[in-house]
């Protein structure tokens, strides 16, 4: 089968190989899955230049890829929740990615059925951040009625955030580029601030809770306008020692992670608030949530570009490049 590698690290962002390999071996608690389509990512970009090495420890080579919309193809024998046939999409597992590429063995646990009513570009614009969507608000601790502030909403990420945060009774308050303004609002967010003409951190405060998506150089502005006792969720900061606690990682991660993200853990400290960084992880079952809630409201992903696997490299530009209308998509 086809499939886009990655040979090395590459700080300066190296391209993805296309290669024949073997099928993919699969685990009695795996599906082998015909790729249909996948998205792309900031993630892939940061993969690639060896930024995330220290959260998740890639052998190379590796088979690129976060996650994928495919057909299952065969299931392994202990597999219960999926059939031959089945239309699936997932984020990959954290310790095996790897679906930029025909064919992908994927554990059941991280996968959700499609709704019948989205194309599998569309489909594929969902696992990864809706998944991180989910993960973010059950950290922040919200409760209905409660305003939440994310930065960047105009992004993949706001597409899914928006509608599972209002989904949750909460008042969403966004800001990002203008041309996304019409989107995000019919997406469900109560207040759009266009970053170039308006610093949120002017109008806003008290918020009961922050996602942030742009990281260092906005997270002290982020904290400023959560109130006391509000929990920020950060998918761009440093991580910290909390952060290495829940992914259950060895003791000496933990103490570097703690050190790493102190800076931001006194800052939330000071005014008695609280910090999280987030690494998304595999769920199927929150997907299969999130699958229910998006066909119940019809919610349609926006879709930017669709390349082939050939284009992978072509792909990955594009999402460096920003001014993203949508998910990046390969069509394999
Ligand atoms: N930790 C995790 O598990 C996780 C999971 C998912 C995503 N993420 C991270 O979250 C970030 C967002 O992901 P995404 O997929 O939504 O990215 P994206 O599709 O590239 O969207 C980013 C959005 O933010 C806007 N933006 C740029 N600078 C801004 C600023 N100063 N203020 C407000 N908005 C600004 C961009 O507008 P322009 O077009 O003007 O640039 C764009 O609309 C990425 O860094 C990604 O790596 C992390």
């Amino acid at each position: 089968m086809k499939a886009a590698i990655l040979e090395k690290y590459d700080k300066n962002g190296r391209q993805l190989v296309i290669k024949d390999l073997p099928m993919p071996e699969m685990g009695k608690n795996e599906v082998l899955i015909r790729v249909s389509t996948t998205g792309v990512n900031p993630l892939d970009n940061m993969i690639v230049r060896g930024e995330v090495k220290l959260i998740v420890p890639y052998p190379m080579p590796l088979v690129m890829g976060n996650e994928l919309v495919g057909i299952v193809e065969k299931v392994g024998a202990s597999v219960t929740r999926f059939k031959i046939g089945d239309r699936v999409y997932g984020r990959m597992p954290l310790a095996r990615i790897g679906c930029f590429a025909e064919y992908a063995a994927v554990d059941e646990n991280a996968l959700a059925q499609v709704p019948d009513y989205l194309s599998d570009e569309e489909a594929a614009a969902v696992p990864l951040t809706a998944l991180t969507a989910l993960q973010a608000l059950e950290l922040m601790q919200t409760h209905e009625g409660d305003t939440i502030f994310i930065s960047g909403g105009t992004g993949s990420f706001g597409a899914m955030a928006i509608p599972i945060a209002k989904s949750q009774g909460l008042t969403v308050i966004t800001n990002g580029n203008a041309a996304g303004r019409d989107r995000v609002m019919s997406l469900g967010a109560d207040r759009f601030i266009d970053y170039k003409q308006e610093d949120y951190a002017q109008v806003l405060k008290e918020m009961d809770g922050v996602i942030d998506t742009l990281g260092d150089r906005e997270l002290p502005k982020e904290f400023g306008i959560l109130k006391q006792g509000g929990h920020l969720v950060s998918l761009r900061g440093m991580p910290n020692g909390g952060f290495a606690q829940r992914m259950q990682m060895p003791w000496f991660k933990r103490m570097l992670f703690s050190i790493a993200g102190k800076k931001y853990d006194n800052m939330a400290a000071k005014n008695g608030q609280h910090y999280h960084f987030i690494f998304v992880h595999e769920d199927g079952a929150g997907l299969q949530r999130v699958s229910e809630l998006f066909a119940e409201q019809q919610i349609k992903p926006s879709v930017d570009k669709v390349f082939t696997l050939s284009e992978v490299n072509e792909a990955l530009q594009k999402v460096a490049a920003g001014g993203s209308n949508g998910k990046t998509v390969l069509k394999i």
